[in-house]
């Protein structure tokens, strides 16, 4: 694929999109562009509507953006008309952009445009190119600024989403933790960060307790996945960041079986993912940052093997952990990636990420993220970096009365608190056990917008929460 820019249209063969602002309905004025007149009464700009015109041998898509439009409804309309208009769509596009727009407008429309690209129908025999994924696919800027920079973030945040979508939507029998495992090595190796991958036999070695508890109940061999991206250019003064994402690539529950959304719990991973699309996106990016990710990939799965309700484990923290339930097994894996994060490289800030808790989903539902952290500048700067692309999250306590929660009469600490309430907090509760009291942690529950219903497809699937929102969030420090 190539990008270009053009300074006039005359002789354009392809397909031209033509972002338009709404005007008014009973507006006498058209909309005028190259010599063609849409009449208001055909067409004025309101969102969710377009309107094609041929003309020379060229196709005029004008888009309907209404009145003012945010980064992701921005995005969202640019998706859809990549994944829906393929029949007016080639392998040559003339995108006009007026001055009016933002940098951050133009990478909206331009991520929209190549995640329409993505198709959900991974094992469907009568697959279809989309014409941006030809190899012959050339994206022609038409306007006075110079938006290729940005065209060219634009273009990468949508690769590492897509990435992810990939992560999420393939099924768990292919989505191993090995195959995670390489992916990372993979994409490691492609834009640059070092991995090192903590297999059954490493992890015991290494007493990663909590992690081996939950993975050992599965064929699937755990794996420990951590990586390490440092910029290539030295940078004075440069930060450390730590990320930690839950990779449970598929949560039954364990003896503790899921009666209700086992379905669904392929999604379980979304947290890793997210730390594995940040990863690519910031390397991709060279960020001058230095950042160390875990992701503790495993199956909670049903088996003689499995670990049991009762049993008491020890953790990489040298912490024991009375099992209370065999569901609750996000906060294990993460503690110990957690404590090996903390432990080994120190990280300055720490992020973790993970579909922890089905009451996060009570609490907010399929449009926020739960936030937990003691720290305001983070708090405010993870709060700003979502609100400005769409990736919204809201705080939630960890006050001290909520400790009692995770007291064990047996272990150190429980890995639940037993009651039906509050179970977000409890669970942000557990996790913080296992910070060593760090000043600058934050805790995703994005159980609720990991994986979710869209116009894209008849059932729930992934949304790459997180890749972009880790990525601003570092960009913004
Ligand atoms: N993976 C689930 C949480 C989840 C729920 C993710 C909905 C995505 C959508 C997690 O491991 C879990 O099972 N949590 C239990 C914990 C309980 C047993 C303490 C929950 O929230 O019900
Ligand atoms: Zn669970
Ligand atoms: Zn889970």
């Amino acid at each position: 694929m190539k990008t270009n820019t053009i300074q006039n249209l005359d002789n354009f063969s392809g397909t031209i999109l033509i972002p338009v602002f709404e005007t008014y309905e009973k507006s006498i004025v058209p909309i005028s562009f190259n010599g063609l007149e849409i009449p208001a009464k055909v067409f004025y700009g309101k969102k969710d509507t377009h309107y094609a015109v041929e003309q020379n041998n060229a196709i005029y898509l004008f888009i309907g953006l209404g009145e003012k439009i945010d980064y992701k409804s921005l995005k969202t309309v640019f998706r859809s008309v990549s994944s829906k208009q393929k029949d007016k769509l080639n392998t040559n596009i003339a995108l006009v952009l007026p001055e009016q727009f933002d940098d951050n407008q133009v990478e909206a429309i331009v991520s929209g445009l190549f995640l329409g690209t993505y198709d959900l129908g991974h094992f469907k025999s009568d697959k279809k190119i989309h014409p941006f994924l030809e190899s012959d696919f050339v994206l022609n800027l038409f306007s006075e600024k110079d938006y290729l920079p940005t065209i060219k973030k634009g273009i990468k945040i949508a690769k590492a989403q897509l990435e992810i979508y990939n992560l999420v939507d393939l099924p768990p029998n292919n989505v191993t933790p090995k195959y995670l495992a390489k992916w990372a090595q993979e994409t490691g190796k492609k834009y640059g960060f070092d991995v090192e991958v903590l297999d059954f036999e490493a992890s015991k070695k290494a007493k990663l307790g909590a992690f081996l508890a939950v993975g050992k109940g599965s064929e699937n061999e755990p794996q420990f996945v951590i990586m390490n991206y440092t910029p290539k250019e030295n940078v004075a003064k440069i930060k450390h960041i730590g990320l930690v994402g839950k990779g449970i690539t598929f949560d039954t529950g364990g003896l503790n079986i899921k009666t209700s959304g086992m379905l669904h719990m392929k999604c379980d991973m979304a947290g890793g993912a997210a730390v594995f699309g940040a990863m690519q996106l910031i390397a991709d990016l060279q960020l001058p940052v230095k950042v160390t990710a875990i992701v503790p990939c495993a199956e909670n799965s049903v088996d003689a093997k499995s670990f049991v309700p009762s049993d008491v484990i020890h953790s990489y923290s040298g912490h024991s952990i009375e099992i209370i339930d065999t569901d609750a097994e996000g906060r294990l894996v993460l503690a110990d990636g957690l404590s090996y994060l903390i432990t080994n490289y120190k990280p300055e800030y720490i992020i973790d990420i993970a579909t922890l808790t089905g009451s996060s989903v009570g609490t907010f539902g399929y449009e926020c993220a739960a936030l937990f952290t003691n720290n305001d500048e983070i708090s405010k700067k993870l709060q700003e970096s979502g609100d400005e692309i769409g990736e919204r999250l809201w705080p939630l306590p960890l006050w001290e009365a909520y400790k009692s929660d995770i007291e064990s009469d047996i272990a150190d600490v429980k890995n639940y608190s037993g009651k039906p309430v509050a179970g977000a907090i409890s669970a942000a509760k557990f996790l913080e056990y296992f910070t060593q009291e760090h000043p600058a942690w934050a805790h995703l529950d994005i159980a609720g917008v990991a994986f979710g219903d869209d116009e894209f497809a008849k059932s729930k699937h992934a949304t790459a929460y997180g890749v972009h929102l880790l990525t601003k969030f570092i960009e913004n420090l």
